[in-house]
């Protein structure tokens, strides 16, 4: 349990202490922090724009509803060191002031990863490759400028995000390719280095799948093996209307957690658009084309489809409340339907229903059950 748990269960232990109701169901239901509280955290990923004030509703709901909060995107390699010599920091730093004013648990994203990397990392003035040696270089300096630059005042980061291929092999990205499959580990070891308290993730999307999750146990073990601090598996809810079962996102749980490390939900989002492609993935760079057949809900949704959503919301985070000693946080990505990614990926201009507030910034009907069934449940 990271120390920010901590903190929150004993709120929370001795506000029902105080208030003497310990087996009474609070009829006041109203936030997810709440009534998640002493559970796991609850969090949302938000955008620079949020963060400069360009969206106070959202902003609201953000500082009303979580505990936990990681950016969108503008820690990401190609917006924080787009160039060799360039760091960009007034966006993060932002972010980071932000999360402190309002005390909330917050999360660094991401520090190696193949997608939305700055090119250059990887080329020489020839745009050539660089040597294993130089990237490693390049990494070390990247991870420990950002790292060391928030040091104690980041609670957790995603440190390598989606190395593995959703049949369990290693991912051909030019951090494998020109580093080999000790990128990983080396990933760890300078983020440790640069700031020892901090929890440290390993985060990957379609980890339900059984070929992946064993491909990323193997990958934590082996780290585990070589004592290189590890100490949560982010598993990526980027969800579909039908994919993944319940179960199997469950099994995966089950299995990820007898490596003894904190687990995440993280990227939390649900959309019910048709799925233009054989392959589940979610893989930032698909782009297919917009039609009208893949965009069947842009004048509303209809009643029948929101209820199935809704049921399968409720349905996961009754999973997740059955295995809640398991979990540490659960993050949405994004606020409202208005702005989830999900609107333009992996087509653009869709309109897509897949978070738990509208684009009115209200909390859809049914979520009060989610949050009621997660305030009245009893640890078995
Ligand atoms: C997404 C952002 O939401 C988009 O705004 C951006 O254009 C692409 O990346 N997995 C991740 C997240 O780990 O960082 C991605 O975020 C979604 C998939």
């Amino acid at each position: 349990m990271n120390r920010y748990k901590k903190q929150i269960v004993t709120v929370f232990a001795l506000g029902l202490l105080l208030s003497g109701c310990n087996n009474t169901p609070n009829q006041d239901i109203s936030t997810f922090k709440d009534a998640f509280a002493g559970k796991f955290l609850v969090g949302a990923a938000i955008n620079v724009g949020q963060i400069a004030g360009q969206e106070p509703k959202a902003i609201e709901i953000v500082k009303k509803q979580f505990n936990s909060v990681v950016a969108e995107n503008c820690m990401k390699m190609e917006n924080i060191h787009p160039e060799e010599e360039v760091f960009i920091w007034e966006e993060a730093d932002a972010f980071v002031d932000f999360a402190e004013k309002n005390n909330m648990h917050i999360v660094g994203h991401t520090l190696v990863w193949h997608s939305q990397a700055a090119p250059w990392i990887f080329v020489d003035d020839s745009g050539e490759d660089v040597s294993r040696e130089e990237l490693i270089e390049r990494m070390k300096n990247h991870i420990q400028t950002i790292v060391g630059r928030y040091k104690g005042r980041i609670d957790g980061w995603d440190v390598v995000n989606e190395a593995i291929e959703n049949d369990g092999s290693w991912r051909e990205s030019k951090w494998y390719q020109i580093i080999g499959p000790e990128y990983v580990e080396l990933a760890f070891q300078f983020a440790q280095e640069a700031d020892p308290e901090a929890e440290l993730y390993y985060n990957d999307f379609g980890v339900s799948g059984r070929s992946k999750c064993d491909g990323i146990y193997h990958l934590v073990k082996n780290l585990q093996e070589k004592n290189v601090k590890v100490d949560g598996i982010g598993l990526q809810g980027h969800l579909n209307f039908d994919i993944p079962k319940i179960s199997e996102m469950e099994t995966s749980i089950e299995k990820l957690s007898s490596l003894g490390v904190d687990l995440m939900v993280t990227e939390v989002d649900m959309t019910i658009l048709p799925w233009p492609s054989d392959e589940v993935t979610a893989e930032v760079s698909l782009n297919y084309e917009l039609s009208k057949e893949f965009n069947p809900y842009s004048g509303g949704l209809p009643d029948s489809v929101y209820q199935q959503v809704m049921d399968r919301y409720t349905g996961f985070f009754e999973m997740f409340l059955k295995h809640h000693e398991k979990i540490s946080r659960v993050t949405f990505w994004g606020v409202h339907d208005g702005n989830s990614w999900r609107n333009d990926w992996p087509i653009e201009g869709r309109t897509d229903f897949p978070l738990l507030f509208d684009r009115n910034y209200r909390m859809k009907e049914g979520v009060e059950d989610i949050l009621e069934m997660a305030e009245n449940w009893e640890t078995k």
